[in-house]
């Protein structure tokens, strides 16, 4: 009988297209799915590559249709889907097997998940994938979480379906259990940031000047052509110009103003603030999600609470640069996010590796990534980035410019909540004396917490307290 190197449960959008990426690569790839009848018609809208696929009725046909050691990949909705097919098909399985779990998984589930399955002698995989649909189906960058024996047998598959970038498959094995899961869930927090900030110069640009959809469309189109090229500064360029066939009006104009989530960008944010980070950008950028979606409160006060202001919006290279320093700042909040784990973890991320792979196939890929996958490549430690020469010379050049937009925003009374944050962060983190004595002072004054004096070790209480 016919064996298949890997098999794909779960012919949704994204497990189909990594199926017929699979075997567009000649990989010999076995399919099934809970609704069985979804097999033929995949196997139909094959056509001709349906000559790598062997299409399995039910999980027993199709364990028994993978050579060993086995690899099922998981491609279903993450949480409780995810552990009612791993007891389903742990039974099929020998030691040595391996289940990959490729959707948005919590990195938590992935822990537990990895260790339960250690006890059968299965690998448990971990894996992020970005890019949507098409970069499932023609490349999508892979964040591998597992065992260097999953790695090992799994590798020349992935690095076949990968995205390439100049020759290089954008897929590493990030660390074990949960990091694949962890980088993918921080991948998505800085995609949420980089889109807060685009929705921010939109909102700039057509709130506090008057212009046009499409005309802000060309402006994104200016800018991916230079540093802040991205796939998500050419996409929305494509979007800002493209017309609604009903109306004839702009696109974005007939669209609802209240943002969805799944889930992984507040992740990131839970996840970080119990590392003891604060990626401020990410934050404000699932806050303004949540903001956007209390439309009708919204609504009603913006009837009440008006107030005539105006500013002068600063010309479109400062706003540019304004978005270079946002982007660069939420970055390196995102790869502080993933330093503050791999320690607390022990993953050993690879800070360098994780842009590479970032560069070609998922949603952040930009030229920044470019760049800092050269920058990070000069580091030997966990240093924080802030310190990078490089990443210096940028934010001297850029900051300035993002001073400006949030000055000029404010004042228009535009709201930027994540560049604002952004550069609240990057101000707090330039201030060699803060605020926070006084919040220690006020903390020993209601609570006897204590305090560490400048000049002398050792806590010590405030003359409130000799009474
Ligand atoms: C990707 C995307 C993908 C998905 C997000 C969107 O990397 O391909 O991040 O995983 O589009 O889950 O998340 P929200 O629905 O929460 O915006």
């Amino acid at each position: 009988m016919r064996q298949a190197d890997i098999g794909v449960y779960g012919l949704g959008t994204m497990g189909s297209a990594i199926a017929l990426n699979m075997a567009e690569k000649g990989i010999p790839v076995a399919v099934a799915n809970r609704e069985s009848e979804w097999v033929a018609d995949f196997v139909t809208e094959a056509g001709p590559l349906s000559s790598q696929i062997i299409a399995c009725e039910d999980l027993k046909a199709f364990v028994a249709a993978l050579s060993s050691p086995r690899v099922v990949l998981f491609m279903i909705p993450s949480g409780v889907p995810v552990d009612d097919m791993i007891s389903q098909v742990l039974p099929l399985l020998e030691a040595g097997d391996m289940i990959v779990d490729a959707g948005n998984a919590d990195f938590h589930d992935t822990r537990r998940r990895s260790k339960d399955l250690q006890a059968h002698g299965v690998h448990f995989v971990g894996m992020g994938v970005s890019g949507g649909e098409e970069g499932a189906r023609h490349g999508p960058s892979m964040m591998v979480g597992g065992s260097a024996e999953s790695w090992a047998r799994l590798h020349p598959v992935l690095n076949a379906i990968a995205a390439d970038f100049k020759g290089n498959p954008c897929v590493a094995h990030v660390g074990p259990d949960g990091a694949g899961h962890f980088v993918k869930t921080v991948h998505n927090g800085i995609e949420y940031a980089d889109m807060q900030v685009i929705a921010e110069l939109y909102g700039i640009m057509r709130d506090a000047s008057a212009r046009q959809a499409s005309e802000i469309g060309q402006v994104f189109a200016a800018w991916n052509t230079g540093p802040l090229q991205s796939f998500l500064t050419e996409i929305t360029a494509t979007i800002l110009q493209a017309e609604d066939p009903q109306t004839g009006w702009p696109v974005v104009d007939v669209i609802r103003d209240q943002a969805g989530q799944k889930g992984t960008g507040r992740w990131t944010v839970i996840e970080a603030l119990k590392l003891g980070q604060s990626p401020s950008g990410i934050e404000a950028a699932v806050g303004a999600r949540s903001w956007s979606s209390q439309k009708d409160l919204r609504a009603e006060i913006a009837e009440s609470l008006t107030e005539t202001l105006s500013a002068e919006v600063p010309q479109d290279d400062v706003l540019g640069a304004a978005f270079e320093a946002a982007r660069l700042l939420l970055h390196l909040q995102g790869f502080a996010v993933l330093q503050a784990a791999s320690q607390t973890y022990d993953w050993a991320l690879d800070l360098s590796r994780i842009a590479e792979i970032w560069r070609a196939g998922c949603i952040i890929r930009s030229v920044l990534l470019n760049d800092l996958a050269d920058i990070l490549k000069d580091t030997e430690d966990d240093s924080a980035l802030l310190r990078y020469p490089a990443i210096q010379t940028r934010l001297r050049v850029t900051v300035p410019a993002l001073r400006a937009v949030v000055a000029a925003s404010i004042q228009a009374g535009v709201p930027v909540p994540a560049m604002s944050a952004l550069l609240a962060w990057f101000d707090t983190m330039r201030q060699a004396r803060g605020t926070t004595n006084l919040i220690q002072a006020q903390r020993d004054f209601f609570g006897y917490h204590g305090y560490e004096r400048i000049d002398a070790d050792g806590p010590q209480h405030g003359p409130w307290w000799s009474r």
